[in-house]
């Protein structure tokens, strides 16, 4: 097997304890000057070349159509995550990412849920419409040994790329940093896209794993520590569907229809294949109307998009998928690697003629039209670092009252430098404009990145599903720290 080593990231720190005040709540604590509590650098040894998976299906054993009925489990596990190492990591049916759950518009689905995790979790199904008992918050624990059943109705309409992972009250980051993550697929009966296209799910992950095979989770006393806590924890390690580096095929003149899903906990990665372009066709919430080439995509992380990819290289040759830098941090605490363009996988161009795909239609579907003017309130949210409207998560607390069935505007602020992708629960929205400029077209989404000192305009209607959600930063450290609230819908 190729390997080669890479040297794990050393984070520069500029320390300026001072300086680190927002709403009167110093950042960094007076110990920031510790330095690092482990070698600065070490080598891992990495596999090359290996095909990108595909994550398996969660077996459905529902007998009538229309239903579907899953098992899944959550439990610690001993794998193989990196090369010559096992670690210890919390699983989904045994696997990181977890298995995939594939459902049509219009099913009925019970998913038969058992934490055998040693601690309190919940499974949230990230982006999808459901019912409040079903949506995982942390105000709905399932205790170690316990059971729930998720169950839901999937939206027509809602044809696209979702995910699932724990969202326990302030447990949030090393549970998913542990391997709990998986993605969830629907399907509408009218998918306008050529069946021809071959499909891939690309799971995009990143961690830092000692050289033992544990992670390298910090203690919020250490220097790292503190920069995972400002940053929210980055790995040096990028996985795409558990791989590194993994080996995608592509036959020349082919179509590749590609559903891409940051599971990170906070890095941001933006997409690009050197020389040839992406035709955008959907975000969080499904398709667009029409298709929109593009030559990146910023994908901030709980964010997916949907890509057409052309195999246009020559046979037998071979380009690369990579993340190019992308500044979503304070000066202080960049990552001394962060201006470094990284790959994710190698795409290699079969050694065959070339084929001709289907073409591209250029209408998707339609998209709903929400008027500003129906709107009966406009929500300012402002966050700033670890806070929203200056205020810390509270469980107890109802931060916004909102009407079933009202059309709102929510104006969403970030009002510190770094940025903060911003996620409500159970509703798709549509953004209205970025830092005032209109957006161009019009697409569903449930997670929007604010990028620093900027503001996001978007508006969403409460249709269903009475009760209390969760809206949230989704840097996942900043999400446990309490930049969080909760809108009721009454
Ligand atoms: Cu992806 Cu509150 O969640
Ligand atoms: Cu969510
Ligand atoms: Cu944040």
């Amino acid at each position: 097997m190729r390997s080669r080593s890479i040297v794990v990231s050393v984070l520069v720190v500029a320390l300026a304890v001072g300086a680190w005040a927002v709403a009167g709540r110093p950042f960094f604590s007076s110990s920031a000057g510790d330095s690092l509590d482990r070698p600065a650098a070490e080598l891992v040894d990495i596999p090359l070349g290996s095909i990108v998976p595909d994550a398996p299906f969660m077996r459905n054993v529902a007998d009538q159509p229309g239903t579907v009925h899953v098992a899944l489990v959550a439990a610690p596990e001993r794998l193989q995550l990196i090369d010559g190492v096992t670690s210890d990591v919390y699983a989904y049916n045994g696997r990181v990412p977890g298995p995939t759950l594939e459902l049509m518009e219009g099913d009925r689905v019970t998913v038969r849920f058992r934490n055998e995790l040693p601690e309190p979790t919940t499974v949230h199904w990230h982006g999808l419409s459901l019912p409040i008992d079903s949506d995982g918050s942390p105000l709905d624990p399932v205790a170690p040994g316990e059971e729930k059943h998720y169950t839901f109705t999937v939206l027509p309409g809602s044809a696209g790329t979702y995910w699932y992972h724990p969202h326990p009250h302030g447990e949030t980051t090393p549970q998913v940093t542990k391997g709990l993550y998986g993605a969830v697929v629907i399907r509408a009966p009218d998918d306008p896209l050529p069946a021809s296209y071959t499909e891939r799910l690309l799971v995009v992950s990143d961690n830092r794993i000692l050289a033992d095979g544990s992670f390298d989770l910090t203690e919020p006393t250490t220097l790292q520590g503190q920069i995972d806590h400002q940053n929210g924890r980055e790995g040096n390690l990028l996985f795409v569907n558990g791989e590194i580096v993994p080996t995608l095929e592509i036959r020349p003149g082919e179509i590749q229809r590609w559903r891409i899903l940051n599971a990170s906990a906070s890095r941001v990665y933006r997409l690009a294949i050197p020389g040839q372009t992406f035709l955008h066709v959907g975000n969080d919430g499904g398709l667009f109307e029409h298709p929109v080439e593009v030559e990146e995509i910023v994908l901030a992380n709980a964010e997916r998009v949907e890509v057409l990819v052309r195999g246009s290289g020559a046979p037998g040759s071979a380009t690369v998928l990579e993340t190019l830098p992308y500044d979503r941090y304070m000066p202080q605490t960049r990552p001394a690697d962060w201006n470094q363009a990284r790959q994710l996988l190698t795409l290699q161009y079969a050694d065959e003629p070339p084929v001709a795909a289907d073409p591209v239609p250029e209408v998707l579907r339609r998209i709903p039209y929400l008027d500003p003017a129906e709107a009966s309130a406009t929500r300012e949210i402002v966050m700033a670092q670890n806070m929203i409207n200056n205020r810390l998560f509270d469980m107890d607390r109802v931060d916004v009252s909102a009407s079933l069935g009202a059309t709102e505007i929510w104006l969403v602020h970030n009002v510190v430098g770094m940025d903060h992708p911003f996620h409500l629960h159970g509703f798709q929205f549509q953004i209205l404009e970025r830092n005032g400029v209109p957006e161009p077209f019009r697409s569903w989404k449930d997670t929007v990145n604010v990028p620093k000192h900027e503001t996001v305009r978007f508006i969403v209607r409460f249709a269903d599903h009475p009760g209390k959600w969760m809206f949230h930063c989704h840097i996942l450290d900043h999400e446990d720290q309490g930049m969080m609230g909760i809108v009721e819908i009454t």
